[in-house]
C-alpha cells in the first residue's frame, strides 16, 4: 500500500533551473491532459514555465529526468489596485499530477514545497502579501486540497474557462503570518 504524503521512492521534487526542451514538452503534455476540461493548455503552459517571474517545480524520477509525474507553476506579480493587498503576491498558475498518481498526496507535497519557498522568500526579506489561484469550484479534490492549505474563495465570481466551466479565485492571506524578520 502506498503511504500517503510521501513521494514514490524513485521520485523527487526539483525546480526547473536549466531550460530542458524535452522536459518542457512533457510538462506541456501533462497540462494538456490534466486541464482538458478547461481548454487546451499544452502551448500556454510550455511557454509559461520559462517566464522570468515564474518558478516551476516538477516531480521527476531520480534516474530518468523525462519521467515527470507532476508540476506546479508559481508566478510572482505586483498588485497596484485595491482588489488585494498592494504589493508582491504569488499566484499558483498551474498544478497537475499525472492521473494515475493522483490521490496519493503528491499534490500535497507540491503545495507544501510552494509554501515553503514563499516562506523562505519572506524570511529573506521579500514580503509576499498573499497567494492566489484560480480554480473551478466544482473541482472537488483540488478545492479540498487548497482549503487544507488555508485557501478560501473570494465571493466575487471571475468568469469561466475557455470551455465555459466556471472559474473562481481562491486566496491565502499571508499578512501577519509571514512577516519578514526585522519588520
Ligand atoms: C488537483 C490535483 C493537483 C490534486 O493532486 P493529488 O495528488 O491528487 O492531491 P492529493 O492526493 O495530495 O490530495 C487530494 C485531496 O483531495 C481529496 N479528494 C479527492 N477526491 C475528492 C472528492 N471527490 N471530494 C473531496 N475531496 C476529494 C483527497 O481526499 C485528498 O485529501 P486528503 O489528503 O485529505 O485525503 C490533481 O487532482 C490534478 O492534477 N487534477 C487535474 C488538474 C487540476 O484540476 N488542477 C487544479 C487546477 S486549479
Amino acid at each position: 500500500m502506498v503511504k500517503r504524503y510521501t513521494l514514490p521512492p524513485d521520485y523527487k521534487i526539483k525546480t526547473l533551473l536549466i531550460r530542458n526542451e524535452p522536459q518542457i514538452k512533457i510538462i506541456g503534455e501533462l497540462a494538456e491532459e490534466a486541464f482538458i476540461r478547461f481548454g487546451h493548455y499544452r502551448d500556454f503552459i510550455s511557454e509559461l514555465v520559462w517566464k522570468e517571474n515564474v518558478i516551476t517545480s516538477i516531480i521527476v524520477n531520480k534516474r530518468d529526468d523525462q519521467d515527470i509525474i507532476g508540476f506546479l507553476v508559481l508566478g510572482f506579480f505586483y498588485e497596484d489596485s485595491d482588489k488585494i493587498p498592494k504589493g508582491l503576491y504569488a499566484d499558483i498558475l498551474a498544478i497537475a499530477i499525472d492521473e494515475i498518481y493522483r490521490n496519493r498526496g503528491l499534490g500535497n507535497q507540491l503545495l507544501k514545497w510552494c509554501l515553503e519557498l514563499i516562506e523562505n522568500l519572506c524570511l529573506a526579506g521579500d514580503k509576499v502579501n498573499c497567494i492566489k489561484l484560480t480554480v473551478a469550484p466544482d473541482n472537488q479534490n483540488a478545492v479540498a486540497l487548497f482549503r487544507k492549505f488555508g485557501f478560501e474563495f473570494e465571493h466575487e465570481e471571475i468568469g469561466e474557462y475557455a470551455t465555459g466551466v466556471e472559474a473562481k479565485y481562491m486566496f491565502k492571506d499571508l499578512n501577519g503570518l509571514l512577516e519578514p524578520f526585522g519588520n
